[in-house]
C-alpha cells in the first residue's frame, strides 16, 4: 500500500505515522507514506493558498490550483514508483482520492476493509473553512468523515483512516489473527473484556471461569460478555446484531 497525503502539515502526518505499528510496517516496506505540502504550490508571491469565500461568509477557503498541483505531484510520484509492465510500459490506473471532511460518509470498519484492497490511496486534508468545491469535484472520489464533530483540519482524520486501513493489510499486524477477532469483526458485537496477571488487583478478581482452563466454557462466557457489553454500551449495534439473526 502506498499512501500520498496532500496537507499543509506534512510533519504532523509523518511523525504520527512513523510511530508504533504503522511506523514498523513502513520500516518493513509493507506500507509507504509520502506527503505533499500544498503550501509549496502557492500561485502568488506571498505564498498563500487561501482566499475569501464568494458570496460572503466567515473564514477562508483553500484555492483550487495549489490543491490540484499537489495532487498532480502525488500522482506523478505514484506512477514513478509503479513497476513497469512486461512490455515496458507503466501501469496507468485510476487512484482513489479521499477528501477528509465532516461533510462525508461516516467512516466504518466496512469502508476500511474496502480501502485496504487498493494498492495506492491519496488523502486530501482540508483547512480553514474548507476547499473550493471545483477542485473537489475534479479530483476527489470519496468524501469521508470520521464522526459527527468538527476538527481543525483533515490530518488527524486522515491518520485515523490510514491506521484503520493499514492494520487490515497482511503482515502489518504481527499476529495475523488479531485483525479478525476484535470488535466489528465479531458479527457486529463489541469485544469482551480481557485480563492479565495478577489474578487479583485492588481487590478486583479475574472472573473465575477464565482461570478454569475449560476452553468451551471460556468461549461461551466470552460470547455472553460480548452480548452484555454491546447491549449496555452500544444498544444500536446490539439491535442490529439481533435483527441480523431474525430476533426482533
Ligand atoms: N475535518 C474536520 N472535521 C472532520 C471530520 N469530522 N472528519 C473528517 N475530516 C474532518
Amino acid at each position: 500500500m502506498r499512501y500520498e497525503v496532500l496537507t499543509i502539515f506534512p510533519d504532523m502526518v509523518e511523525q504520527a505515522f512513523r510511530t508504533g505499528v504503522t511506523g514498523r510496517a513502513s520500516g518493513d516496506g509493507i506500507i509507504e507514506l509520502d506527503t505533499v505540502n500544498i503550501r509549496e504550490y502557492s500561485t502568488n508571491s506571498y505564498g498563500s493558498i487561501d482566499g475569501y469565500t464568494y458570496g460572503g461568509g466567515a473564514g477562508m477557503l483553500m484555492q483550487c490550483e495549489p490543491v490540484y498541483q499537489a495532487y498532480e505531484e502525488a500522482l506523478k510520484r505514484l506512477e514513478e514508483k509503479r513497476t513497469d509492465k512486461e512490455d515496458g510500459s507503466k501501469d496507468c490506473h485510476p487512484v482513489r482520492v479521499i477528501y477528509m471532511t465532516p461533510v462525508g460518509e461516516v467512516f466504518t470498519q466496512k469502508k476500511a476493509k474496502e480501502l485496504s484492497k487498493e494498492s495506492e490511496l491519496i488523502f486530501l486534508c482540508g483547512h480553514y473553512e474548507g476547499i473550493d468545491e471545483r477542485v473537489i469535484d475534479e479530483i476527489v472520489t470519496d468524501r469521508i468523515s470520521i464522526g459527527d464533530y468538527v476538527l481543525t483540519g483533515g490530518e488527524l482524520s486522515a491518520l485515523v483512516v490510514m491506521d484503520a486501513v493499514a492494520r487490515l493489510i497482511p503482515g502489518v499486524l504481527k499476529n495475523d489473527e488479531s485483525a479478525e477477532t476484535e470488535s466489528f469483526n465479531t458479527g457486529g458485537l463489541l469485544e469482551y473484556p480481557q485480563y492479565t496477571r495478577p489474578d487479583e488487583w485492588h481487590g478486583r478478581k479475574v472472573p473465575e471461569i477464565l482461570l478454569s482452563g475449560d476452553h468451551g466454557k471460556v468461549d461461551n462466557y466470552r460470547m455472553q460478555e460480548m452480548r452484555r457489553v454491546t447491549k449496555e454500551i452500544r444498544p444500536d449495534l446490539y439491535r442490529k446484531y439481533m435483527e441480523d439473526r431474525g430476533i426482533y
